[in-house]
This record gives C-alpha cells, sequence and structure tokens, in this order.
C-alpha cells in the first residue's frame, strides 16, 4: 500500500492590481469590490476550481466577500448527475467569530462538502452555530500550523489543494514553503494603501527563503495580463 502524500501540490490563484495589492486598504472599499473589470478573471478561477480537490480560504476573505468556491455550473451538474466528487470548501479560523451559517461556502447546493479548520478556542457557541453546516476539524490549541492543516487534507485524499487568499493565510503557506504555482490575475489599476492586503503578507522572509519563480504561461486579454508561475524552493 502506498502512504499519502505528506502535503497535496498547492496552487494560489489572485488578482491583484498594478501595485500589488488584493484589496483597497482597510476603510476604502465602499461595497462589493471586483479587481477585475473581465469575466475571464472569474471564469478562470472557477475552472481552476474544477481542477483542485479542496479549496482553501482565510476566514478574513470569507467575511469579506463571502465567496462560494464553487466550481462551474455544468461541470457541477455534470458530476453530480455521474456521482462524482466536487471540490472541498475549507475554510481556517481561530475561534469562527463572524462566520455565520448562511454563508455561501456552507450552502450544500452551490458546491462541494464544506469545513471548518479550527483551533481548540473555538467556542461551543461557535462549535454549535457551524455543526448542521459544516465539518468542523479541531487542528492546533491556538493557531493552526500549516504542516498540521496540509497533513490533514493529504489524509483526506486531496492531491491538488487550491487556495483562494488572503494574504494572511497564503503568507503562512509560503513560510511552509508549500506553494507550487501562482496563477495570478494583473489589473491596471492602482489601488494604494500601506495597510491594503497583498497576496502574501506576514513577516516577510530571509533571503535564503525566497522561492523562484519560472513562468509558464502568460496571457493578455484588453489591458489585463494572466499569469502563471512554477515555484522551485531554495535547497
Ligand atoms: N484579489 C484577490 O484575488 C483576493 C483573494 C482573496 C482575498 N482577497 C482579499 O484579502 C483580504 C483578506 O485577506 P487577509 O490577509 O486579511 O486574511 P485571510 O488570509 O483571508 O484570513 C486571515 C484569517 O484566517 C484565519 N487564519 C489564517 N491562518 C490561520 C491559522 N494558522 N490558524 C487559525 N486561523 C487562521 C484567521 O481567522 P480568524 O480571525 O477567524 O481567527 C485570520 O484572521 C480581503 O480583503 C479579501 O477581499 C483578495
Amino acid at each position: 500500500m502506498t502512504e499519502p502524500a505528506a502535503r497535496p501540490r498547492v496552487l494560489v490563484n489572485f488578482a491583484s492590481s498594478l501595485d500589488g495589492k488584493i484589496n483597497p486598504a482597510p476603510g476604502h472599499r465602499a461595497g462589493r469590490f471586483m479587481m477585475s473589470r473581465h469575466r475571464e478573471d472569474f471564469r478562470r478561477m472557477v475552472a481552476l476550481r474544477g481542477r483542485a480537490d479542496a479549496i482553501l480560504i482565510g476566514a478574513a476573505n470569507l467575511r469579506a466577500d463571502d465567496p462560494d468556491l464553487a466550481i462551474p455550473a455544468d461541470e457541477r451538474a455534470a458530476r453530480r448527475g455521474g456521482g462524482q466528487r466536487e471540490p472541498l470548501r475549507i475554510v481556517v479560523t481561530s475561534v469562527g467569530a463572524g462566520i455565520a451559517p448562511e454563508m455561501k461556502i456552507f450552502d450544500p447546493a452551490r458546491g462541494g462538502p464544506a469545513i471548518v479548520v479550527h483551533t481548540a478556542r473555538m467556542p461551543p457557541e461557535a462549535r454549535a452555530r457551524l455543526a448542521g453546516r459544516a465539518e468542523l476539524v479541531e487542528l492546533g490549541a491556538t493557531t493552526v500550523a500549516m504542516g498540521d492543516l496540509l497533513a490533514w487534507v493529504a489524509g483526506r485524499g486531496v492531491g491538488i489543494l487550491l487556495c483562494e487568499g488572503g494574504g494572511d493565510l497564503c503568507a503562512q503557506l509560503f513560510a511552509a514553503r508549500a506553494v507550487d504555482e501562482i496563477y495570478l490575475t494583473i489589473a491596471p489599476r492602482i489601488l494604494g494603501g500601506a495597510r491594503a492586503p497583498t497576496m502574501v503578507d506576514g513577516a516577510g522572509f530571509e533571503p535564503d527563503q525566497i522561492p523562484d519563480g519560472r513562468l509558464a504561461s502568460v496571457e493578455q486579454l484588453g489591458d489585463e495580463l494572466f499569469l502563471h508561475y512554477e515555484l522551485t524552493w531554495p535547497a
């Protein structure tokens, strides 16, 4: 019998402004915000989801944007008709604050099984609130270690994990040297703001721990660029 992989292949997908921001600075966003002006960015995002066994987001992304993490509607119908799995939809949180059972990620009509990965600090009321809508997985005392999270998803048969952000969660995946591919849409806008989130926030990396990207493809649609990089990590 072959051992399960220690971690899945990890892809990240973001849309960024020209100045590297993934959302307006706190207090500068009015309602819903779409980085890309093209439907193409959305089409590519949901197509990528269709390649993944699981999709992972941070709780701040969920609270800000309430994404459904759904695959294309025609593919969902085909998979359901054929009894095939849809990607797991996973959110990671410490205590579940601000995560409501009405959020789209928990709607079984929109996508695959929903999972809340949380710490031992999540209070009983949050567990009770979400229990009927998602599988609750406790990993870690005060924070979920990325190594444990990746090992857990690998154990669930996830070969490809797609992270859709945000920058805090993504920084932890980079710090764990656990990112293999980047899909990045560059939208020709300048958002500004030192506190606006970027694709990789966190504390930053040591000079000898910075991965190198190889440009696998670049496509242009109007004024937007669709970049795909494969990463290699220093030994
Ligand atoms: N343009 C794009 O492509 C794009 C894509 C995604 C997101 N975004 C934007 O990015 C922003 C959100 O990004 P962000 O960097 O602020 O936050 P984030 O990475 O989405 O989420 C951070 C939160 O996730 C939970 N979390 C992360 N790591 C954890 C760990 N190891 N253990 C336990 N919980 C953990 C914590 O939630 P709790 O606070 O619940 O403990 C933490 O506060 C939003 O503004 C969103 O619009 C943009």
